[in-house]
């Protein structure tokens, strides 16, 4: 069994099953929408035999309780840092944090934003051995190409022009997140004071890499009921407004697998439950944008808020 998150991405997971293994759903917090520790902690005294911890939205956790509990045993947590590679940059070169290998993406709306490609960092020599006998069939190692006529053939490599574009933006990455932080604290701050707002990140997590902002609406505070299709509308009356929103994942990461998906009750995973249907996120948070573009942001939330009452109706009406 592998511990992972009951809210992920479910191209995250396929591998667990592709391993030969079962996930181990664990619930979320309502701070980031990353794993719970403590739960992920449990998990390693249930039996489980490793992690992979999605850090979501940009945020990066650090989970120190899991962490020791890996950590006694010796099993191994794979860091899932497709939407946070700030987490690799922070905590990556770090010998006291305990990670058997860092991974991170170059999908177009990531930090790299590459074309497609994947990232696995890693110092331990077995596992990039395992990686290629797995993916590749021939390999650039130390200036020399490396044939691996043991490979399973799978040839998952990055193509030419995604490698070239992410090498080119590694050495400016560090102040893209910078860039990335600032708009986004920017915005926070404007947007704090709305009722029925709150961000869905730790502010006191330094290695938080803002792929997007992530929020929660609790409708409740402006007096509206908690229900999925209010934050729908919401967000569609904001888009309208020209703010770049959107909605993650609207369903436990289970439901969308294609073969073996088990029956879990969601009550048993309130948190991600409750963050299924509340989430949303601002997009476009990444350098060229400013703090400029993010006032125009905050006026559209602000307008959208000022004029709630006469929306009401709107918002309410059956589907
Ligand atoms: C949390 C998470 N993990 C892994 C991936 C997979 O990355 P890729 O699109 O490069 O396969 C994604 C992609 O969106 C993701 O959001």
């Amino acid at each position: 069994m592998v511990v992972t998150s009951a809210l992920n991405w479910p191209g995250a997971v396929g591998p667990i099953y592709a391993s030969g293994m079962t996930p181990k759903y664990v619930d979320v917090s309502v701070l980031d929408g990353c794993v719970d520790d403590r739960h992920a902690a449990e998990g390693f005294e249930d039996g489980a035999v490793a992690a992979l911890v999605p850090h979501l939205f940009g945020n990066f956790t650090r989970l120190p309780q899991m962490r020791s509990a890996a950590h006694r045993r010796g099993l191994p947590i794979i860091d899932d840092c497709a939407q946070a590679m700030g987490g690799i940059l922070r905590y990556g070169c770090d010998p006291d944090f305990y990670s058997a290998a860092m991974t991170s993406s170059g999908n177009g709306s990531k930090h790299l934003g590459a074309g497609e490609l994947g990232v696995l960092c890693t110092k331990n020599a077995d596992l990039i051995e395992h990686v290629d006998l797995v993916s590749l069939s021939s390999s650039s190692r130390d200036h020399e190409r490396v044939f691996s006529p043991m490979t399973y053939g799978y040839n998952y490599r990055p193509n030419v022009f995604s490698a070239a574009i992410a090498l080119s933006r590694l050495p400016d990455l560090a102040s893209q997140i910078e860039d990335r932080v600032s708009n986004s604290t920017y915005l926070w701050r404007s947007l704090a004071r709305l009722p029925g707002l709150r961000p869905l990140f730790d502010e006191s997590e330094t290695a938080n890499s803002f792929c997007v902002l992530p929020l929660r609406l609790v409708p409740s505070e402006i007096d509206l009921p908690e229900a999925a299709c209010i934050r729908d509308r919401i967000v569609t009356l904001l888009k309208a407004e020209g703010v770049p929103m959107d909605v993650w994942l609207r369903k436990p990461v289970w439901e969308y697998m294609a073969f073996d998906r088990p029956s879990l009750d969601p009550a048993a995973f309130p948190n991600t439950d409750l963050l299924l249907s509340t989430i949303c996120h601002v997009k476009e948070v990444a350098p060229p944008n400013d703090h400029r573009v993010m006032r125009l942001f905050a006026e559209a939330f602000e307008k959208i808020w000022e004029d709630m009452p006469a929306l009401k109706d709107w918002l309410v009406r059956p589907s």
